[in-house]
């Protein structure tokens, strides 16, 4: 017989959201009249505005039309839609992203859970807690978590960045050294954000102590404050430390549709077991075009017309209902 990965048999349970999903459904059978709020997966609740729609319409008939169809694309992802991605979410913001740093994909989900094959084994992971799971379990997978500690419901290599209201909900930096950091802002589960100037110690403090953070921030469309960076690259010098994950799922809508980018600056630097200095960004570069083809032609114009909407997306959904 063939043996398993043997990782998988130290994670725990099955992936949070369908174990919550699963008690959920069982809940609403047994208690039909029961008003429920769900703690589970969070969805989007409304269609797609029309103007998204028509998009992609227009994309079909350019699908249809042998003058205009396009099969396979580029790994990356297009060049109209990554321009797009630039000019609206980067420039627009004085932030200088370069076409070849952007990365275009089905999800944010597949995106966050894939980046730790191009990090070394032994690295060691610092996750808020409580904490979006695919952050861990996808650490449990490729065997970087140690044992599971039932005692403490943790792992014992993975460093836990307590979040709870006795912080307000802001982690301590770690205690000790590690080498990734994945970040959540606007936070998912707990909804808080952090200031520039929180940030600007993240980052000062990932230069001084020569660490990776992983920005997850598929839900910045939802920040309204003046103070708090959408993308963790208004800091100075947060291209040298930080991958940035963002997602159309939340700020268009897009759960069903699938539409993600990740940016891997070139100013990230490596280094191989020989102590040759590589880059990050030609490692995901390697990763993204061996593995991928996920973004299709449908969700790329529409994302692209998501991002050059002249009226905002919030806007078009309240006069579409
Ligand atoms: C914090 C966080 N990151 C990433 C994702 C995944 O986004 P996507 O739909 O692009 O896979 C979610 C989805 O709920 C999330 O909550």
């Amino acid at each position: 017989m063939t043996r398993i990965n043997n990782n998988y048999t130290q994670l725990q349970g099955s992936y949070l959201f369908s174990e919550i999903a699963k008690r959920r459904t069982k809940f609403m059978q047994e208690n039909p009249n029961a008003e429920i709020i769900s703690l589970g997966i969070g969805d989007v609740t409304r269609g797609l505005p029309n103007t998204i729609v028509q998009a992609m319409h227009k994309a079909v008939d350019e699908l249809a039309n042998p003058a205009t169809f396009r099969g396979y694309g580029p790994e990356q992802g297009y060049d109209f839609l990554i321009n797009a991605i630039i000019e609206n979410d980067y420039k627009a913001r004085g932030i200088d992203i370069t076409t070849n740093e952007v990365f275009v994909s089905d999800g944010s989900k597949c995106d966050i859970g894939n980046i730790q094959e191009i990090f070394s084994q032994d690295a060691i992971v610092a996750v808020q807690d409580p904490v979006y799971p695919v952050y861990v379990d996808t650490n449990v997978m490729a065997g970087r978590s140690g044992q599971f500690n039932k005692e403490k419901n943790q792992y014992e290599n993975i460093v836990y960045l307590k979040c709870d209201a006795s912080n307000n909900f802001t982690p301590n930096l770690p205690d000790r050294k590690v080498d990734l950091i994945y970040l959540c802002y606007p936070n998912n589960p707990t909804g808080m954000t952090l200031s520039k100037e929180e940030i600007i110690r993240w980052v000062d403090y990932a230069k001084a102590n020569d660490c990776i953070i992983l920005y997850d921030s598929a839900y910045e469309a939802f920040i309204q404050e003046k103070d708090v960076p959408r993308s963790i690259y208004e800091i100075e010098g947060a291209k040298e430390v930080a991958i940035e994950f963002r997602s159309f799922s939340k700020t268009a809508g897009f759960t069903g549709v699938r539409c993600a980018y990740t940016v891997v600056p070139r100013d990230l630097k490596a280094k191989d077991a020989n102590g040759n200095v590589l880059l990050y960004n030609d490692l995901w570069n390697r990763r993204h075009t061996v593995q991928t083809n996920l973004h299709t032609m449908l969700c790329t114009r529409t994302s692209q017309t998501v991002k050059c909407l002249s009226v905002p997306l919030h806007l078009q959904w309240r006069r579409d209902c």
